[in-house]
């Protein structure tokens, strides 16, 4: 029987046709392919600016970037998370303090974080990141209240969670400002890209100007626009971050078929609360509708299983299911560590979780009959870690 990998982009011959398109056009980086992803984009989660990058950790440097996030600042997130979330405070010379997660969800939860601002020494608490974490989305209600309270911008990590919908509107849209991923894995993909999302004027200019080098005018103005013409400025040392044509004509297709990938998800989620619900050994996410089901985290109960999450993993790539670990938390990285003198204790709530998760195969593209394989071993998880 062929393996089930863990993740696989679902990709149509429209997607493949789209890159045809743009490359037979002779404009392949950011020219009109961008901007009407951007358009479309922002339209979808109904942001005032959507800002396309060529990765969500190009997006989370510039949000802080235009925050004017720099030394001596102290930015907050969850440790529960990618280095990339973290790393691009250290970018700009800030320091990293974590706060814990909710045990229920594994987003950050806002009393921790509360509690983590209060308490923090060596710098001034100048940002906090939440990370909707697998497509659950944060209490942001709180972690704003919490922000506010504290003067904290507030950029969300919304890289696991389009199109996550809540009453007060989509993830990524919470706060001042939200980046999305469209890394390979992501439910929507672009293989490498992302996209920052505001309403706030001030912060889309600078995150303009510095996604392509601090130049005032990007290429397609320059050459292609109407009123084109060859001069520009430099105004600021900015950074390549812009997304490209080609990318971006996927980006606009997956965009379309958001709505169908999204339902595809969520029913493959469903199924497996449905058959797993009556595994004793297994605790699963709790169901919740706002949800981008970008993952499908699980915990073992090793009491009950009478075995660990790593045997778990190793006996069902024997049985051909790839899975995959979301997160080691950064607290416990060598360079966190090192840099912070982090113990594994510290949080412990991530800590425990991330000794005791595992995160099954969830794609639009998962047959049913794959998806039964995939629950079938872990129903005889009992049996097979004997
Ligand atoms: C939580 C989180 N934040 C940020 C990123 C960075 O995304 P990208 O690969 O688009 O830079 C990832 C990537 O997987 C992620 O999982």
């Amino acid at each position: 029987m062929e393996p089930i990998p863990f993740a696989r982009p679902d990709i149509t011959d429209r997607e493949i046709a789209a890159v045809a398109r743009v490359m037979r056009s002779g404009w392949l980086t950011t020219g009109p392919e961008a901007l009407a992803f951007e358009k479309e984009f922002g339209e979808y989660v109904h942001a005032r600016h959507a800002l396309a990058v060529n990765s969500a950790t190009a997006g989370l440097h510039l949000s802080l970037e235009a925050m004017g996030i720099g030394e001596g600042d102290l930015v907050f997130t969850s440790p529960f998370t990618f280095a990339a979330t973290a790393e691009v405070a250290r970018y700009l010379g800030a320091e990293v303090r974590f706060a814990d997660i909710d045990p229920a969800t594994g987003c950050l939860a806002p009393e921790a974080l509360d509690r983590a601002v209060a308490t923090a020494t060596g710098g001034t608490p100048a940002a906090v990141i939440p990370v909707h974490y697998g497509g659950a989305v944060c209490d942001m209600e709180s972690i704003n209240g919490v922000a506010r309270r504290h003067k904290l911008r507030v950029v969300e990590d919304a890289a696991h969670a389009f199109p996550a919908e809540t009453e007060r509107g989509f993830a990524g849209t919470l706060a001042e400002a939200g980046v999305f991923s469209f890394y390979a894995t992501k439910p929507l993909t672009t293989g490498e890209g992302g996209m920052v999302c505001t309403d706030d004027d001030d912060l889309a200019k600078r995150i303009h100007l510095m996604r392509l080098h601090g130049i005032d005018r990007e290429a397609w103005d320059r050459y292609r626009s109407p009123g084109a013409s060859w001069y520009y400025e430099v105004t600021e040392a900015g950074f390549k971050y812009n997304l490209s044509d080609m990318l971006a004509a996927v980006g606009r297709v997956q965009l379309e078929r958001a709505g169908e990938i999204l339902r595809e998800r969520r029913r493959l989620a469903k199924r497996y609360e449905g058959a797993l619900r009556a595994c004793p050994f297994l605790e699963l996410p709790p169901g919740a509708s706002e949800h981008a089901w970008h993952l499908y985290p699980v915990l073992v109960r090793p009491a009950v299983l009478g075995s660990d999450r790593d045997t778990v993993v190793e006996r069902l790539k024997e049985a051909g299911i790839g899975t995959s670990v979301h997160y080691v938390p950064l607290h416990v990285m060598p360079y966190y560590a090192r840099r912070y003198s982090h113990s594994p204790g510290d949080f412990p709530v991530a800590f425990d979780r991330y000794t005791r998760t595992f995160s099954l195969p969830l794609y639009s593209g998962l047959s049913d009959a794959d998806q039964d394989r995939v629950i079938e071993a872990l129903t005889e998880l009992p049996r097979l870690v004997q």
